[in-house]
């Protein structure tokens, strides 16, 4: 895609990326692919904020070749130093010569430790600004939004906020960079709740920090480094972003996200049936098999909802393992505050139920007690599953109230 301008001589210049199959190393974007945002802003001297992957530093400096020659750079803002946003820096510091790069004092230490840079390099404060001619860049301090050393960049006059990790998603852009363009929004709204689970969720208190720290600066422009950017309503995806974070705490929303496993079917059997005592009381219900689903999608659902409903059989004596695979994850995530209850089969011996209380009961999850059943649920069984989800159920949408 070529260079858009979003203000007067304010330009995204980023880039796609749909070869990396997995977002650091970890999260799966093979279908949704994600943009690399680098913006550039022109003036009496100019300024390029945030880079991409090095696999795509190519395509990087062909966008700012068609407006600018690279040399001619005179300043390299770096939000952030995750490589998906520092990757090019050495091919930048090569391609042009009086480059200085801006970045906290924290980035400065990362700039050694991850690139071995030393030189070049201008501390900018919390507050700091900077005059590039008629324009101004001032630089806002968001430590752990996504990492310390995190900051946003406000450009004063136009008020486009470059908010780096912060109101990014998953999630390639098609054309349609702006969300009064994207014919879509809610696929990348449900991308940037993916992300913010999966990426930024852990920092919450800092995301509702940084939100506080603008309340007072007039944004028109929210341009974050990944996914689309808000120029007709910035207050939507901030808005998103406030609500996410506050979930951090716990509860949700009145709905319930069920996660299942099963070997043989009996369990997934019974899955369906506790799925129908929920559905009957209305409300919402996502269903992921968790030995087939990667636990990226899984987490969105149970950050959002009140209530997480586990179906896993007893394993050799303890929890499904993939199931103790997605209770884990949303351990290291904080997910926090939740009702729960489990139901499952076993063979001869139980020993789930032990596992699975071991790993949320940290979580400050409330239990609602099993329900268990031998080998394949008999139609009682199937009854009993039926009311039990009903149950569950009613239990969330009051607490959710
Ligand atoms: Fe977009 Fe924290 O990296």
């Amino acid at each position: 895609m070529p260079a858009i301008e979003i203000k007067p001589d304010v330009y995204w210049i980023g880039v796609n990326d749909r070869t990396t199959d997995l977002f650091e190393g970890l999260w799966p974007i093979t279908r949704e692919g994600v943009s690399y945002n680098t913006y550039l802003v022109r003036d009496d001297k100019s300024a390029i904020v945030d880079l991409v992957k090095d696999t795509k530093e190519g395509e990087l400096v062909d966008h700012l070749s068609d407006i600018m020659d690279v040399a001619d750079l005179d300043y390299l803002v770096i939000n952030h130093m995750e490589p998906d946003h520092s990757g090019a820096l050495k091919v930048f510091l090569r391609l042009a010569p009086k480059l200085t790069i801006l970045g906290t004092p924290k980035t400065k230490q990362m700039l050694e430790s991850f690139y071995g840079i030393t030189e070049r390099v201008r501390v900018v404060e919390d507050g700091e600004e900077i005059s590039l001619g008629r324009k101004t860049l001032r630089f806002v301090h968001t430590p752990f939004v996504h990492w310390p050393e995190t900051m946003m960049t406000y450009v004063v006059s136009e008020r486009v906020l470059f908010a780096c990790d912060g109101f990014g998603g998953y999630g390639a852009l098609r054309g349609a960079i702006f969300d009064d363009q994207c014919v879509d929004p809610a696929w990348y709204e449900k991308e940037a709740l993916r992300y913010y689970v999966n990426i930024v969720a852990k920092f919450s208190g800092p995301v509702l920090r940084a939100i506080d720290k603008l309340a007072g600066v007039p944004v028109d422009v929210v341009a974050p480094s990944h996914g689309l950017i808000w120029r007709a309503h910035p207050e939507r995806i901030i808005a998103l972003y406030k609500e996410w974070a506050e979930l951090a705490k716990g509860g949700g929303a009145p709905g319930v996200a069920l996660v299942y496993g099963s070997m043989y079917g009996n369990t997934e059997e019974m899955m369906n049936a506790v799925a129908e005592g929920i559905s009957k009381v209305g409300l919402p219900l996502e269903i992921f098999d968790g030995g087939r689903t990667h636990s990226s999608y899984i987490l969105p659902a149970m950050w959002r909802y009140a209530g997480v409903m586990v179906g896993a059989p007893t394993y050799e004596g303890s929890l499904f393992p993939a199931m103790t695979q997605v209770l884990e994850m949303a351990a290291h995530k904080r997910i926090l505050g939740k009702k729960t209850a489990r139901f499952g089969s076993y063979g001869w011996s139980g020993g789930a139920q032990r596992e699975y209380e071991a790993i949320v009961q940290p979580l400050k999850w409330e239990v609602m007690e099993p329900f268990e059943f031998v080998g394949a649920p008999t139609k009682e069984d199937l009854r009993h599953g039926f009311e039990y989800g009903e149950r569950f159920a009613r239990w969330v949408a009051e607490s959710a109230k």
